[in-house]
């Protein structure tokens, strides 16, 4: 049951973690990315609004599979009643799948922070902490929240943002060192990942520009973070996973180790398949993870020019096929 989810231990013996994101992270690639090593795999955030009406789309996008479990699912929203009534329902639907509700506080679109939802609620600490509150006392599961630095440009406000948390009885807070103003741009702030851990008791997960698996290394044994978020570094990269943990255990030839062509058409490959076997309505998303897939190769923008233009299976396997072909031309 969600109840024994401990993550404290569960970082302790596996940190490294995929980040929630949306439109990134359906199913198959979360299980792609938990095989290849990632410790814990977050879903997607999701309106807690939205959910009370979801299209069976949305809740297929949340489903847990057997390989994937225990999983973490985001919610996002403003009202604490809304929120605390889907996160029992997540609990209720998905049981043991389930390892904890995050509740997003650091989304900056305007879409959801124009609406007081996401990184809005990093300017109003009262209604963040009545979220909190509310959802904490509303069920068993362990809920943790990932935020912001700060809201504008050069504010600092982790640490008092964290304590809230803290004082709400959130298992884990989740960091990112960026403003919300920032967007993804600019340079993420490492060392308020090491102020907020002198700040508070709970475990601390790092995010922001983790692209290499030093970054991961950094953020744990300098920053002392507890746990580490890939986010873009993990786009078309679940490698990323296996070659961090190997840098942890000392393993700096495995760490270092380049992936190979065949390595990335049978990851993509499988990635095509068991999407468009399951959750055929989200193949078009296979022209930006293929492109991912590839990227940094002889032929990326080839590919990615080639993807952009696939819309069935067929033309997907084809592009598969001729990466391929092309390759043994190179020869
Ligand atoms: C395409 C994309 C979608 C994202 N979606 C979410 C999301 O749904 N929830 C969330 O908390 N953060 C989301 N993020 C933020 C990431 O989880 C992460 O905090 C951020 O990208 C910083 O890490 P990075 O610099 O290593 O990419 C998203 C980021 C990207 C690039």
């Amino acid at each position: 049951m969600t109840k024994s989810f401990d993550i404290r231990s569960h970082l302790a013996k596996n940190p490294v973690l995929l980040a929630p994101m949306a439109g990134v992270n359906d199913p198959v690639f979360r299980e792609i990315c938990k095989r290849m090593g990632a410790g814990l795999t977050y879903s997607e955030m999701v309106s807690a609004q939205g959910l009370a009406h979801a299209s069976q789309r949305t809740q297929e996008l949340l489903s847990i599979s057997d390989a994937e479990k225990p999983a973490a699912v985001q919610l996002f929203g403003k009202d604490p009643t809304v929120l605390a009534a889907q996160a029992q329902a997540i609990v209720d639907q998905y049981g043991d799948r389930l390892a904890l509700i995050d509740i997003n506080m650091g989304c900056p679109v305007r879409k959801v922070a124009g609406k007081g939802e996401g990184a809005a609620l990093l300017k109003d600490p009262a209604a963040a902490r009545s979220i909190l509150e509310t959802v904490v006392r509303s069920t068993d599961c362990p809920i943790t929240v990932k935020f912001r630095k700060g809201f504008e440009r050069h504010e600092d406000t982790a640490v008092e943002f964290a304590k809230m948390a803290e004082s709400c009885g959130v298992a884990a807070i989740t960091v990112h060192g960026r403003s919300a103003r920032q967007l993804y741009q600019g340079e993420s702030d490492r060392a308020v990942i090491a102020r907020v851990k002198e700040a508070v008791s709970i475990p601390v997960i790092a995010s922001g520009d983790v692209w290499t698996p030093a970054d991961v290394h950094d953020y744990l044994q300098v920053q002392k973070a507890n746990g580490v978020m890939v986010a873009r570094g993990a786009q078309g990269n679940p490698w990323i996973f296996a070659r961090a943990l190997a840098l942890l255990n000392g393993n700096t030839t495995f760490a270092d180790t380049p992936v190979t062509l065949a390595e990335r058409i049978t990851v993509a490959s499988e990635h095509l398949h068991k999407l468009a076997l399951r959750f055929p309505l989200r193949l078009p998303t296979m022209k930006k993870h293929l492109s991912w897939y590839f990227k940094g190769m002889t032929h990326a923008s080839a590919i990615r020019r080639a993807a952009h233009s696939c819309s069935s299976v067929t033309d997907f396997e084809q592009l598969l096929d001729n990466i391929t072909r092309w390759e043994i031309d190179d020869l």
